[in-house]
């Protein structure tokens, strides 16, 4: 009698180890995500997983869908269609349970401008129900110990945004999302927002980010998702997106670019082969050394044979001028 209902048990303990271990939910995932504006579509039926421990950039142009779907994630805005969940938890049933985990970049304006870094985060402390100590916590780790004394007000704009991080940082969500977090911001700023954020994943924080820039992005993200006219034209790691299409540059005497060119079109895994003043550029799917074999062997002696790595510059580009928006 007992038997059968100890080994229901056993078995319901190792489904719910399974689903717990290593198949833990995303960090957020959306859903053929969609919001309308009348007869304008912001954001079209994206869908996206993001990993715990991801720094995931939504790379994209103006009015392409990135802040519209970062507002859909924060609750902020409804989806027309789709869904947003954030850790298992789907944001039209269980919001509390999805956004009691999530943070955002608080604003600046969210702040007392004649009160102190420190005080004003340790208000925000007591209002989230945590000590006055974490305030100091979060200066810390987004650098502003040193002016935690100074009035909010007398900030530069790159310090509001750090203190705004804090902010978001105050209650350890595991997910913080970020608009354009450099905007606004100089150089100095732009570098101290970008060191901070690899910090912050370091402590197990996932973090989705939008932005234009696509240097922020390079720099920045371990995962990209390219955003056009509302949907996602591409994901991947920023390494692999930059060598999509390998090609080579090959250097060659003048007299021999010709044959060169001939023969290495027919050689397999090339893709095309294109002059471009005193080089032919190689799309290949092989090594330099296969090249240069197959060059040699034919009498022709390249000068130099050097892989060119694209900028994600040039793949986005590429990628958004390839798909016209609707
Ligand atoms: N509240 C709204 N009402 C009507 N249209 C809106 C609204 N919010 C956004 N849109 C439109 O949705 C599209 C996407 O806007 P969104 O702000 O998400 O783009 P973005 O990628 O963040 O652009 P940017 O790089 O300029 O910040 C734009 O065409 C915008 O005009
Ligand atoms: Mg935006």
């Amino acid at each position: 009698m007992s038997l059968p209902s100890a080994t229901g048990m056993t078995a319901d303990v190792a489904v719910a180890a399974d689903a717990t271990t290593p198949g833990r939910p995303p960090a957020l995932e959306l859903r053929g995500l969609t919001k309308r504006y009348g007869t304008l579509t912001a954001v079209s039926s994206v869908s996206l997983s993001v990993a715990a421990g991801e720094i995931l950039g939504l790379l994209g142009p103006n009015g392409s869908g990135k802040s519209t779907t970062l507002n859909l994630v924060m609750g902020f805005i409804k989806p027309t269609a789709g869904e947003v969940i954030i850790h298992g938890h789907s944001l039209r049933t269980a919001p509390r349970a999805a956004l009691q985990d999530v943070g955002g970049l608080v604003e600046g304006s969210a702040f007392y401008p004649y009160l102190s870094g420190r005080l004003n985060l340790q208000m925000l402390a007591r209002l989230r129900g945590l000590p006055a100590s974490r305030a100091d916590e979060v200066l810390e780790l987004v650098g502003m110990l040193h002016a935690a004394e100074r009035t909010f007000g007398d900030y530069s704009q790159g310090m509001r945004q750090r203190l705004g991080v804090a902010g978001a940082l105050m209650h350890r969500p595991r997910l913080i999302v970020l608009d354009e977090p450099t905007s606004g911001l100089d150089p100095a700023g732009t570098r101290e927002m970008r060191a901070l954020l690899p910090r912050v994943a370091a402590e197990g924080t996932t973090v989705v980010l939008a932005s234009h820039l696509l240097t922020e992005v390079e720099q920045v993200c371990t995962r990209v998702a390219i955003m056009q006219a509302g949907t996602i034209l591409t994901t991947g790691a920023v390494e692999d997106l930059l060598h999509q299409r390998p090609r080579w540059r090959v250097r060659l005497a003048p007299d021999a670019r010709p044959r060169a060119a001939e023969l290495l079109r027919v050689l397999p895994g090339v893709r095309s082969v294109e002059a471009a003043e005193d080089d032919l550029l190689v799309e290949a799917e092989t090594d330099g050394e296969s090249l240069n074999r197959a060059l040699f062997a034919a009498g022709l002696v390249a000068s130099e044979l050097e892989p060119l790595v694209p900028s994600l510059e040039s793949v986005f580009i590429e990628l958004t001028e390839r798909t016209p928006a609707p």
